[in-house]
């Protein structure tokens, strides 16, 4: 009997032993095609011979050293390797150990932000619903799903919510997408005012939706927007690129694809791919200033901060994607799996809709497709695909409460970014047998 409280207690894990490419294998030596790398975590697979030889090095130089007695090279080289990559006005990285903590720290600095600046009125976080930030108690208050907030609501600080930016359900008929994004946008100047434009911090969202709603991009046009209405109000766009993030979408951020640059960014996931638990805070000239200027200091901290084996895991991941140019595969790749889903679920009557960029796909499960009904969430189907998937050998990244946080179903997708072509045939192969038999069932 296992002594670990697993993440749901009544179900038997395999016991994963090893991994190689794009595929894990258990002790009972079944191998399983990664097609969601875990959690949109391991971009370059398992098991890549640079990471570990970078990984053995630092091992072998310094495995810890506390920050507040001292600073690494190898973190150095990471925060310098990172801005160097960002667009200007990115200048400064602050390191962790992992989404919720990047967002955790995110929310802070934007609050501290203001503090610096004499503004210490402005208390409101604005999000949006069908969103996850991370479990910790600011991130889980700032994120808007509802069955992972319900229980702990008397816990979470203030926050507010408006709509996501979901095409597939919320526009309306005869409503261009453009015009549904402006709307949808709108809602966070009604927001702003409602609240007092000088009570408000930030503006927080994933820039591609991830767990909650199965790889949900923003029409065209809406980030510009709600960047306008941001800097008419003078306050903080945080994006959320933990999932998104670090190449997974085809572009290094997934911002780049919006045209705007925020004030903070949230990265972790494909940031150390799994080698090591890794996140970061890039944040913005204009940040770091107001605290260099005031009180000197960003008020946080954790132990395990730009941890030196972390730093070293996430620099030999980003050298591995820009020196063997993987963002190219994840455009390619990514496109060939975008029509390889369409030619296999467009016209299937369980599956409502397929989207995503790059390396990033989704498919909306529906009971009837003419509707867009879901299916009875008692059914459990995005449980039921995950199992028949497994049994076949892929693993893929399922949820429910899609639509609401309690209906709805989708099936999130993120192969590594080594995938190849024939590689993306046999997960679609596989998808479209769980998906038949789970919804049959
Ligand atoms: C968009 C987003 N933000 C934050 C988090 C939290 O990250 P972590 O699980 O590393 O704390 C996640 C995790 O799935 C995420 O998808």
């Amino acid at each position: 009997m296992s002594k670990i409280l697993h993440r749901s207690i009544h179900t038997d894990l395999p016991v994963a032993v090893g991994g190689r490419g794009i595929e894990l294998f258990d002790a009972d030596g079944t191998a399983y095609i990664d097609a969601s790398g875990g959690a949109a975590v391991s971009c370059l697979g398992h098991n890549h011979p640079d990471v570990l030889a970078a990984l053995h090095a630092q091992l072998d130089k310094l495995a810890y050293a506390h920050t507040g007695f001292f600073t690494t090279e190898i973190a150095e080289r990471l925060a310098d390797s990172l801005i160097a990559d960002s667009p200007d006005g990115i200048d400064y990285v602050y390191l962790v150990s992992g989404g919720s903590e990047a967002m955790e720290a995110a929310l802070k600095m934007a609050r501290q932000y203001f503090v610096e600046k004499g503004e210490s009125q402005r208390r409101h976080i604005i999000a949006r619903r069908q969103s996850y930030h991370g479990n910790t108690l600011g991130a889980l208050a700032a994120g808007g799903n509802e069955w992972r907030r319900a229980q702990f609501r008397p816990l979470l600080i203030e926050t507010h919510h408006i709509a996501p930016c979901y095409a597939y359900r919320g526009r309306l008929v005869g409503e261009s997408e453009y015009h549904y994004g402006e709307r949808v946008a709108n809602e966070l100047e009604a927001k702003i005012l409602e609240l007092g434009p000088d009570e408000v911090i930030a503006f927080v969202a994933e820039t591609v939706v991830g767990a909650t709603a199965g790889a949900v991009p923003a029409v065209d046009g809406y980030f510009k927007r709600i960047r306008a209405i941001c800097d008419r109000y003078g306050i903080l766009l945080i994006l959320d690129e933990v999932m998104c993030g670090m190449g997974r979408t085809g572009t290094l951020h997934a911002y780049e694809q919006e045209g705007i640059v925020p004030d903070l960014i949230a990265i972790a996931k494909g940031l150390g791919g799994g080698y090591q638990p890794v996140g970061a805070v890039l944040l913005s000239r204009r940040i770091y200033d107001a605290f260099a200027t005031g009180s000197g200091s960003f008020q946080h901290g954790h132990t395990y901060m730009a941890h030196p084996m972390a730093a070293a895991a996430a620099l030999a991941v980003q050298d591995v994607v820009r020196e063997h140019g993987l963002l190219d595969n994840v455009v390619r790749m990514g496109e060939l799996l975008n029509r390889r889903l369409q030619e296999r679920f467009h016209n299937h009557h369980s599956v409502g809709d397929i989207r995503g960029r790059g390396l990033f796909r989704g498919i909306e499960i529906v009971a009837d497709r003419g509707d867009k009904s879901p299916f009875d969430p008692a059914r459990k189907v995005n449980v039921a695909i995950k199992r028949e998937a497994m049994a076949r050998g892929l693993m893929v990244y399922p949820m429910g409460g899609t639509i609401d946080g309690v209906q709805g179903d989708h099936i999130l997708l993120a192969p590594p970014f080594i995938v190849s072509a024939g590689q993306i045939d046999t997960i679609v192969e596989r998808l479209g047998d769980a998906v038949d038999a789970a919804v049959a069932a």
